[in-house]
């Protein structure tokens, strides 16, 4: 069940150019959240504020009870919540969404993400214990390079690509991911799950990579929002049904879904 909060900003700082990281404390977020779900803030007051922002879940200590999330300044709503400081409240509602499968039968993972989309798979890698985690996370160039020591220290394996070749190989994830998966397969055996959040082209490629390699996949979709919480199909995307297809709320059907199901050419 997602609650209305109303919540206190413990920080907001801003780890490179346009990229901050908010924590928050909360009871009820940091207990229930799971990995793929997001909140969605109110970031403003007055006209501004007639739509929330979703934001997904990056990171959760449920001891002390806080939660982080991690954005990009992007237009009117995000550049609001960038000047929230300590003290501050959030208005939110939360967690939403549906989250990640984490079924005990996946041992050996990898999560592939890009850019902004990298947030939500650090609360998978921190919450799902397993034989061996991967994560492949590429940037366009090392300007943008975030949370690099919270994804090794959350994973056995750590990838990084950027586009520039300013940091780590150089390059797309994906064409490190298909080296790895086709080429020359992961040590004799093979990932049991390939999680990814990114900008779509991406996600497609990780979903085409996987499917030739015979690997279960899914995709986390970001969609512009009204509602949220499923009332105004804002959010729809198409999803394959066998011959057919039928759309579907990415608020509220996902935004978690497997990677066969979605037309990413829609
Ligand atoms: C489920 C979900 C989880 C998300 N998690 C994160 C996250 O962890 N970190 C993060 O930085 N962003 C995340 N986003 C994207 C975030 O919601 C948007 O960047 C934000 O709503 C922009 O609001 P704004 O008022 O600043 O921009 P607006 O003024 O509304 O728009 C400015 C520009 O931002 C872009 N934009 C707006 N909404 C979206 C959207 N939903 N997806 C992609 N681009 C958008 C468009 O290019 C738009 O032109 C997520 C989106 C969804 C749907
Ligand atoms: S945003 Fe309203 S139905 Fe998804």
């Amino acid at each position: 069940m997602s609650l209305m909060l109303q919540e206190e900003i413990v920080c907001n700082r801003e780890l490179v150019t346009g990229i901050y990281q908010l924590t928050f404390r909360s009871a009820y977020v940091s207990q229930n959240a799971k990995p793929g779900q997001f909140v969605n803030i109110k970031c403003c007051e007055g006209f501004n504020a007639i739509l929330r922002r979703p934001v997904s879940i990056c990171s959760v200590d449920r001891e002390n009870k806080n939660v982080t999330i991690v954005f990009q300044k992007r237009g009117t709503g995000t550049s609001y919540l960038a000047k929230k400081r300590a003290g501050d409240v959030l208005d939110l509602i939360g967690p939403l969404g549906s989250h990640f499968d984490l079924s005990e039968n996946y041992k050996n993972i990898a999560v592939v993400g890009g850019g902004i989309g990298i947030f939500p798979l650090l609360f998978l890698l921190e919450q799902k214990q397993c034989v061996h985690k991967t994560a492949y996370i590429g940037f366009r160039s090392k300007n943008y390079v975030v949370l690099e020591e919270a994804f090794k220290h959350n994973s056995h394996e750590l990838i990084i690509s950027t586009d520039d070749g300013s940091l780590g190989q150089k390059g797309f994830i994906t064409d490190l991911l298909e080296k790895r998966i086709l080429e020359e397969g992961i040590k004799g055996e093979k990932y049991d799950i390939i999680y990814t959040c990114g900008p779509g082209p991406m996600m497609k490629k990780v979903v085409e990579l996987a499917s030739k390699a015979g690997i279960k996949c899914q995709v986390s979709l970001e969609q512009r929002m009204g509602c949220g919480i499923g009332a105004c199909l804002a959010c729809a995307c198409k999803i394959k049904l066998r011959d057919d297809w039928q759309y579907k709320r990415v608020c509220k059907d996902g935004p978690i879904f497997w990677g066969e199901e979605v037309d990413f050419d829609d």
